[in-house]
């Protein structure tokens, strides 16, 4: 796994980083997450993620949430100086260790359809679509698709 950051330091995510979950949502124009939304989400026990940082400043994140046996993987971005050097990857390579350990069957996500560098890199890391979401997001004007994707671990989940 090629990570080109330097010095790159992965850390769990805990109830304390509230605020630089916001902070790193709002500087990668990601949707902003309220304060008791993510406190509800890491408290229960059902959130959990990752934060990616270089010399103590966080340079990305990951947020998940687990519902019985799949993950969906809520929120993820990397600040703009910072991409296209596998940190999105690293931070994925973090959460996948957790999937193959607790036999995960699968994680899925929504992307917009617009969102390219999103699409693509989640089909690098192997995520197949699964459907489109019609009108499922609000656009400037009117609505545009979404994307639901998938990537599956233990295929055969359903006849265990
Ligand atoms: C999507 C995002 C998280 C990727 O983060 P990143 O750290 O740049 O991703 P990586 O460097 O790990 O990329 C790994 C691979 O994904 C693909 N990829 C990533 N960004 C891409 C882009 N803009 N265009 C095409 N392919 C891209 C490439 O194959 C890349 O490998 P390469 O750089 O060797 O070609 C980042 O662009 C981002 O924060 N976007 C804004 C927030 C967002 O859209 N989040 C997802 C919401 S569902």
């Amino acid at each position: 796994m090629v990570c080109k950051e330097k010095n790159l330091v992965i850390e769990r995510i805990d109830k304390n980083n509230i605020l630089s979950i916001q902070n790193i949502q709002r500087v990668c124009e990601e949707p902003v997450w309220g304060a008791s939304s993510l406190f509800h989400l890491l408290d229960k026990g059902s959130g959990y993620g990752y934060l990616a940082k270089q010399s103590r400043n966080i340079i990305g994140y990951i947020l998940l949430r687990s519902l019985n046996n799949e993950e969906e993987l809520l929120s993820l971005g990397v600040l703009k100086s910072n991409r296209r050097n596998g940190v999105a990857k690293r931070l994925f390579y973090e959460v996948e260790r957790d999937v193959i350990k607790k036999n995960i069957y699968r994680i899925f996500l929504e992307v917009r359809v617009e969102n390219n560098a999103a699409i693509c890199f989640y089909k690098l890391i192997g995520f197949k679509k699964v459907k489109v979401l019609k009108n499922y997001y609000r656009a400037d004007i009117g609505h545009e698709d979404g994307l639901l994707l998938s990537k599956v671990y233990f295929d055969d989940y359903k006849l265990s």
